[in-house]
């Protein structure tokens, strides 16, 4: 059997702790080449040692980003990305240049950038893999010579910790509360933004990029038990969907198997054991994110840019306790009232550097306000 070729960009992380897993319940199938970490030195080898990859890089050393880039251009057969956040953008673009397939976990550069990486991939001929399982689901369910009877997609939210409570209450939430997600055992910033929906607003971009869909054609519907991923509804009313336990090794597997399929560790579903599968409504009052999304998707990939960059710097005031949980999406409307809008025009030029540089602004005046706030 002829091994795949596999890099692992943030190994480890809660994905890619998942992808490891899955590689090592079946060593025979595949053949780690290049993962990276950013400060866990220590795992990082280890993690080496057990996956016998060629290279490992630590991207906050002083040479970290370089190397990787440099060991990024050997082709591969699949890269898997996942990375957290915007910092996972310049890998993947490299990556895209030398893998026959991308593995997206790493939901961030695809809301910042999404029509970029989807240009490299077309310029590049790389197939690209959703791993988010929501993603995952629509992927396995579109169709995509149906596509004019797809009447839209349906993008399944937990609900998240919070689902259930106050505003006023949410007001005093603090990180341990907002981390600790009712379903998934994610990464801390992840788990904020599942809390705050945020999560889900950054996935109906990252479908409008992915899928080519408007955003009236992107509705989200709260199901607390996470078990339907998501769905797709076709024009003759049929509604197709995946379904899974709530395990990320299976989209990994799904990813690092494709086209095929292969057995994964993870859990098994078990409707029989289950009382009830239930959907309701998602409340825009509790939860405006979802509403600013679809807005940003309306005004331009600057304005997406924006959302993402503000919402990282705001998560992560709000896990150093500088903020309130509620004053994530205060800062993140904020940003996205101030953008100018006689900036440059980023979805026509769309340029790395430009798309950069207004990230790094947008982080800038959203720390400015931050500080001046609190
Ligand atoms: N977790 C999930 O179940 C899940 C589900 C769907 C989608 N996703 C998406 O997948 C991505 C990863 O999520 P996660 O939960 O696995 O995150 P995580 O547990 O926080 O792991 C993040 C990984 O990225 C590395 N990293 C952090 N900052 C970096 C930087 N500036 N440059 C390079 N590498 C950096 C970390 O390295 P060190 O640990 O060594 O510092 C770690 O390997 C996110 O975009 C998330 O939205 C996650």
């Amino acid at each position: 059997m002829v091994k795949k070729r596999i890099n692992i960009l943030g190994v480890t992380g809660s994905i890619g702790q998942s992808t490891v897993k899955v590689i090592l319940s079946a060593p025979e199938k595949f053949d780690v080449h290049v993962i990276s970490a950013h400060t866990q030195r220590d795992e990082l080898l280890d993690l080496q040692k057990k996956l016998g990859a060629t290279h490992a890089i630590c991207t906050h050393d002083d040479d970290g980003a370089a190397r990787l880039n440099d060991v990024l251009q050997e082709s591969v057969d699949l890269t898997v990305s996942a990375i957290t956040g915007f910092a996972g953008l310049r890998p993947l673009l490299t990556a895209i240049q030398f893998s026959k397939a991308v593995g997206i976990a790493n939901k961030e550069p695809l809301v910042a950038a999404g029509p970029l990486v989807i240009k490299t991939c077309r310029a590049h001929s790389t197939k690209i893999l959703p791993i988010d399982s929501e993603h995952n689901a629509i992927f396995q369910v579109f169709n995509e010579k149906q596509r004019a009877g797809i009447e839209r997609i349906i993008l399944t939210a937990s609900g998240g910790p919070f689902r259930e409570w106050s505003i006023e209450q949410m007001r005093e939430a603090t990180p341990e509360q907002a981390v600790a997600h009712p379903n998934w055992s994610m990464g801390q910033k992840i788990s904020v933004d599942s809390a705050s929906m945020m999560n889900k607003a950054l996935e109906v971009i990252e479908a409008h990029y992915l899928f080519d869909m408007p955003s009236d054609k992107i509705d989200v519907l709260v199901h607390p038990q996470s078990v339907v991923h998501s769905m797709v509804e076709y024009a003759d009313g049929s509604v197709l969907s995946q379904m899974g336990a709530s395990d990320m090794c299976t989209p990994i597997a799904y990813a690092l198997g494709w086209p095929d399929r292969i057995a994964t560790p993870g859990e098994r579903l078990d409707l029989a054991s289950m009382s009830a599968l239930s959907f309701e409504a998602l409340d825009d009052k509790k939860f405006p994110a979802v509403r600013l999304a679809k807005a940003c998707i309306e005004k331009g990939l600057s304005a997406c840019i924006a959302l993402n960059a503000a919402n990282e710097i705001a998560v992560d005031a709000f896990l150093n306790r500088q903020i309130g949980f509620l004053d994530i999406i205060d800062c993140v409307q904020h940003s996205l009232d101030g953008l100018d809008s006689g900036s440059k025009n980023i979805d026509k030029e769309l340029h790395l550097e430009d798309i950069e540089a207004l990230d790094m602004d947008i982080r800038a005046n959203a720390t400015k306000y931050i500080k001046i706030t609190h």
